[in-house]
Parts: C-alpha cells; structure tokens; sequence
C-alpha cells in the first residue's frame, strides 16, 4: 500500500470514529410507534443519556410519549401521561405531551383582528378556540428532519401549517427540537416562521406524575412553587378578562413551595371554581426572552424534582381537572382528576384580544421562539 493511501485510510478512519458516538455517549435512535386506524405510520425517536433518563418522542403532535427518571433510590419510573398506541392519542383530546399550536391555550370566540383584517379560528371548547382548534399541531403528523448523538443527544421535527389552516392567516413553517443532555436536561426549542402577518404560540403540554408507584398517583401532596407575583384571571369560560393580579392573599401564591392541594378546594375564590382547581396562566417574573425558571415541582415520597425553565412570558399551570377516570392510560393506570401536573410555558392566553398583554403577532421575515428546559433532579 502506498503512503499517500495509507495517510487516506487513516484519516478517513479518524474522521468515522469523530462522528461515531462512543457506547457511553448520549443516543438517538429511531423506531416504529404503530400506525393509525388509517394506515399512517407513526415514528418514534428515542433519545437515551449516560445518566439513565429517556424520552421518546413520537411524529404525531411531536409529542413525549414517555420519560423515564430515577427517584431518590436510584428506581426508573415513566413521569409522564399518555398512552400506548398512535389511534388513542388521535382520539383523545387532553394533549397528553403534545406540542400544541398555533395557538396554545383559549382565544376567545376564536376571533381576533389583525391589521385590520378579522379572522375567526375553529371552535373546540365551550364556544372558544382551544390549543390551535379542532386539528392542531397536536394531531398533526410531524418529520422527522434530523437526529443527533454525542455529548447530547436530539431530533428535530418540522411541520409546515398551510396558510388558512384551523382559520389562522400565513403558511407556517414550524420546528420542535428536543434534546436531552447527559447532565439530565430535557429541552424543547420551538421556532416559527409565517409568509403572512399571523398569530403564534406554541407550547409543551406533558402531565407529570412525579410517583414511583400507582399507590401514589394523586399529586395533591405535590410541593410546587411557581416564579410569578401576577396572574391573569379568567371569565367562567377561562378566557382572560384583561386584567394583571397580584397573586398575593390567593390561592395562586405558589412564590415559595406549596402543597398543591392545600387550597384547590378553596370555595371561594371565583377563580378556583371557574377552573374546577388549577387552570391559569401566571405572570412569569423576569424579563421574557432571557430563560429564567418557572417552576418546581417536588415529589416528597419519591424524592423527584422538575425544574421548568423558559423564555415565554407565561406559564399556565393545570392540575388534571378533566381526567375523570373514565379510561385506561399507559402501564394499566386509571387517570382521575389532579393525577398529574402540567406546567405549559407560552405566551398568556387570548394574547390577541388584549393589547396590554405581550404581543403573539408574527410577522414575515421574523422568527419566533420559545424554549423550555425540563432539569430533573432528586431530594435526598
Ligand atoms: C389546557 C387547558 C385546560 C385543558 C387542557 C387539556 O391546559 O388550559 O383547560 O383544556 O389544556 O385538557
């Protein structure tokens, strides 16, 4: 063998292993879901860390479909709601992990005016529009543009909207990216762009269920502690009146850690009856578009912890009040109402009917972005 060809070998060999993921490193690997009634296939990318956490990420909704971390005693349990198979998902209407847009959470009467123009979405929910309408991104089938193992591990998906899709103006194009650090870090990158002036908003909708054991499903012992002195309260169709309140003297002072079901029966506050417990969106402190945390979440008996980090000016924290024990989720279990806790960092609700909210405008040639970082953590 020549020198020349010899020097060739032994590049090209260093430069397969450079790009080889080493056996400890964090991984992506791709696989089958299943498919839906109609015959569509649904991947699934599975992300897995040095440090033991997992999650999988499926094409329908580029949603978590499961996440597995240690309690304090070192046992792997799956935090996250949802289900086994792609039909039950398509099926069902609670969101379970999904990546939900255009517009998180309610526009009221699903009307909003843009430079002039009005638009009316698709109504889903007691004569508003909810999470993006009758087919959001949650029901969508996602690509699956590109996976990366290393020192993290990641895949990006990508949708494209058609402009007039659920009624919203402009096509979108849209990416979830997800990665999953060896440090134990799950992020979300959520980024948009419009060829028309639109509205967007897109958050992260996982349940977390924070238990070792079914025995200890309810999260009402929860300590959770929410980084917002204001709220935006809501008429009794959860549609914000407008107005910014201190969260003082209420039961949404989560500002130091709180047992969640301390005061979610609370009687008297108009807001906690409206929402039938937890339902509202807080006023992140911090200035929006520097990541900052959120929340935390606590499980006493388990010893987990969930850090929840983000840019948006927003969180809306929901305690499970719609599951009602009526079906069977993943691993046999039985959701009933306050079984999990959802954290959906986003932008506030019904942002394009109040114009002393944030702005969810998009406009062509801008990108939008909103990141969420998950850390997980035990208390010993
Ligand atoms: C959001 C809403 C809730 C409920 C869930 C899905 O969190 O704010 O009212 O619709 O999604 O069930």
């Amino acid at each position: 063998m020549s020198a020349l060809r010899t020097v060739l070998l032994t590049a090209l060999c260093v430069s397969a292993l450079a790009t080889m993921p080493d056996a400890g490193a964090a991984q992506a690997r791709r696989a089958t879901f299943g498919a839906l009634a109609d015959g569509t296939r649904i991947d699934a990318v599975d992300l897995t860390s040095r440090s033991g956490i997992r999650v999988r990420i499926i094409t329908l909704g580029a949603r978590i479909q499961s996440l597995y971390t240690p309690d304090r005693t070192g046992k792997l349990a799956d935090i996250v709601l949802g289900f086994d198979s792609p039909q039950q998902y398509f099926d069902d209407s609670n969101y379970f992990g999904a990546t939900v847009g255009r517009f998180a959470n309610r526009i009221g009467k699903g009307r909003f005016t843009l430079d002039g123009h009005s638009y009316q979405l698709a109504i889903n929910d007691h004569g508003n529009s909810l999470h993006g309408g009758t087919r959001g991104f949650d029901k969508r089938v996602w690509k699956i543009e590109s996976t990366r193992s290393g020192s993290s591990a990641s895949v990006r998906m990508s949708y494209v909207s058609p402009d007039g899709e659920e009624g919203y103006p402009g096509t979108m194009h849209v990416t979830a990216t997800y990665t999953l650090t060896d440090s134990g870090e799950l992020r979300i990158d959520y980024r948009a762009t419009t060829d028309k002036p639109t509205i967007v908003n897109m958050s992260g909708h996982s349940y977390f269920n924070l238990a070792s054991s079914p025995a200890h499903f309810s999260t009402m012992r929860d300590l959770l502690q929410i980084n917002a002195s204001h709220y935006t309260p809501v008429d009794d169709t959860l549609i914000p009146t407008g107005a910014i309140t201190p969260v003082a003297g209420t039961p949404f002072d989560f500002r130091k850690p709180t047992p969640i079901g301390l005061r979610i029966r609370d009687g008297n506050d108009t807001q906690i009856r409206y929402c039938h417990g937890y339902d509202m969106n807080f006023v992140l402190d911090g200035r929006p578009g520097t990541i900052r945390l959120a929340a935390r979440v606590e499980d006493p008996r388990s010893g987990r912890v969930l850090e929840v980090y983000t840019t948006a000016p927003g969180v809306q924290f929901y305690s499970g009040n719609f599951l009602t024990g009526a079906f069977v989720g993943k691993h046999g279990i039985v959701y009933r109402q306050g079984d999990a806790v959802v954290l959906e960092p986003q932008d506030f609700p019904d942002a394009p009917n109040h114009p002393n909210f944030p702005s969810a405008t998009l406009n062509p040639g801008a990108a939008y972005h909103n990141e969420i970082v998950y850390r997980f953590a035990v208390k010993r």
